[in-house]
């Protein structure tokens, strides 16, 4: 059976994730992203969890359709609630805003520890969710942009460190984006259209605003 594409947003998801590990996939959905690493035998197994059961009657379809039932455990699960700590190494929370997804963290106890490996991909706020990890002792150690659906999104390959970092507002927008690389430039570009009608209303943005132009132009 010929395997199917990611698109430019779950790629990079999955090239993040690392070699042979066992995946959580939290908001999982579709479930293209454990099956698609499963074909590509980049990892030994998936917990694939959606909060819905409409979503995670889809990923079955797709779990089935791949003839990949023994690799992966589909589970209803808010965050990661109905995951242990010793079912995963590396957690993907892809397709949802960068607050429920700090959320969703903080929730677990046990996600503080120096073994595991996220990968985050927020849609919405992701200043939000690299403050949340400044805070808490999480490092990002490689963000990339990437296209997909007409718009630019990023996703951060995340290890807990325990230190907590120092930071001025607008370096929550750069996180770890390599800003020489086009993708990257071209979503902080749609960044700066977004905060340009959120300063409307803020005049504080302005500063940030500056910052991130000065460095994408
Ligand atoms: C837009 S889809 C993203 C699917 C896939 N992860 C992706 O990036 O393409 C978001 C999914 O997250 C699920 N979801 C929302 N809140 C959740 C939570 N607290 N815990 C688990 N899943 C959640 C939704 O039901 C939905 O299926």
């Amino acid at each position: 059976m010929r395997i199917f594409e990611l698109d430019g947003r779950l790629s990079v998801c999955a090239d993040f994730v690392r070699h042979d590990s066992r995946l959580a996939d939290i908001g999982t959905d579709h479930a293209l992203l454990p099956v698609w690493l499963l074909l590509n035998n980049k990892i030994k197994s998936a917990v694939a969890c959606d909060i819905n059961e409409l979503p995670l009657n889809s990923g079955r379809e797709c779990v089935e359709k791949y003839s990949l039932t023994d690799k992966v455990d589909l589970r209803l699960s808010d965050g990661l609630t109905n995951v242990k700590e010793n079912e995963a190494d590396d957690i993907v929370i892809a397709g949802m805003g960068g607050e429920l997804i700090a959320k969703i963290l903080d929730d677990c106890k046990w996600i503080k520890s120096h073994n595991k490996h996220l990968v985050l991909q927020p849609m919405t706020k992701y200043e939000k969710l690299t403050e949340y990890l400044y805070n808490n002792g999480f490092e990002i150690d490689c963000q990339k942009a990437c296209y997909a659906d007409k718009k630019y999104y990023t996703v951060m390959s995340v290890y807990f460190s325990g230190n907590d970092k120092e930071y001025e507002y607008s370096d929550l927008f750069f996180g770890k984006l390599d800003t020489d690389d086009d993708f990257s430039k071209a979503f902080l570009r749609s960044t700066v259209n977004h905060l340009k009608k959120r300063a409307l209303g803020d005049k504080t943005l302005d500063k940030t605003i500056e910052k991130i132009e000065a460095v994408i132009k």
